[in-house]
């Protein structure tokens, strides 16, 4: 009994599983649901188990990226990092000038070529940085050429030095036309400032998302 776990096949039936079977199936989410719910003796649920997840995400500076690649881990997601084909200034006033206008003025910069094929993916987990108080620009973009995904389950993460992201939130699901958030994340500059706290958040998120 040891080996096995509850591995739910269809929304009510429950199927027991060898744990080498499971990792077959899930790959590395059998990691996360061993420690998740099944451990508490909680059942899981099929759209929890087998959702296919994508993060598409901006970062300019690496934090939004480095909780990116966590979560992906964590949840064996894919990754789709966006680009925008002129890129924002990197240092000083003027960084924070013309993102922070682009924000302001919901812009949508044009973003290098990406290959995607959403059909595949059941949940879509957008992650940025904050940009006055507002989501950044290449989302904007990614979201009017593709207008499908609200069909999809939506999550998301942010990343601030301060506050805003409840704002952007806001700003995210009027974009995408939807009315809720099927789970977010807010944290402080996660890459520059690593802490127990953020990984102890990151690690609720993918239970959210799982
Ligand atoms: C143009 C610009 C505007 C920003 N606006 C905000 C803001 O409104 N609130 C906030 O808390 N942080 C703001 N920040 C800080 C970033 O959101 C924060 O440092 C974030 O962690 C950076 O993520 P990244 O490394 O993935 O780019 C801003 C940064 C830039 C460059």
């Amino acid at each position: 009994m040891a080996e096995e776990m509850f591995l739910s096949t269809s929304a009510k039936p429950i199927t027991i599983l060898p744990y080498s079977r499971q990792r077959e199936v899930c790959g590395a989410r059998a990691d996360l649901a061993l420690e998740g719910p099944a451990r508490n003796g909680t059942i899981i649920h099929e759209g929890d188990f087998f959702m296919k997840t994508l993060i598409i995400y901006y970062s300019h500076e690496g934090n939004t990226d480095f909780v990116a690649k966590k979560i992906a881990d964590k949840i064996g997601a894919d990754t789709l990092r966006l680009a925008p084909v002129k890129k924002y200034p990197e240092k000083g006033f003027a960084k924070f000038f013309w993102g922070g206008k682009s924000a302001v003025m919901a812009e949508t910069p044009d973003l290098e070529p990406y290959s995607i094929d959403l059909a595949s993916y059941e949940q879509i987990v957008f992650g940025f940085p904050v940009w006055a108080s507002n989501i950044t620009p290449p989302l904007r973009t990614f979201i009017k050429e593709n207008p499908g995904i609200k069909e999809k389950r939506i999550a998301a993460f942010a990343c601030q030095s301060g506050a805003g992201a409840e704002k952007a939130f806001g700003k995210l699901k009027e974009s995408i036309g939807i009315d809720s958030l099927a789970a977010t994340l807010i944290l402080i500059d996660p890459k520059d400032k690593p802490s127990d706290d953020n990984d102890k958040k990151i690690d609720d998120f993918c239970k959210k998302i799982f």
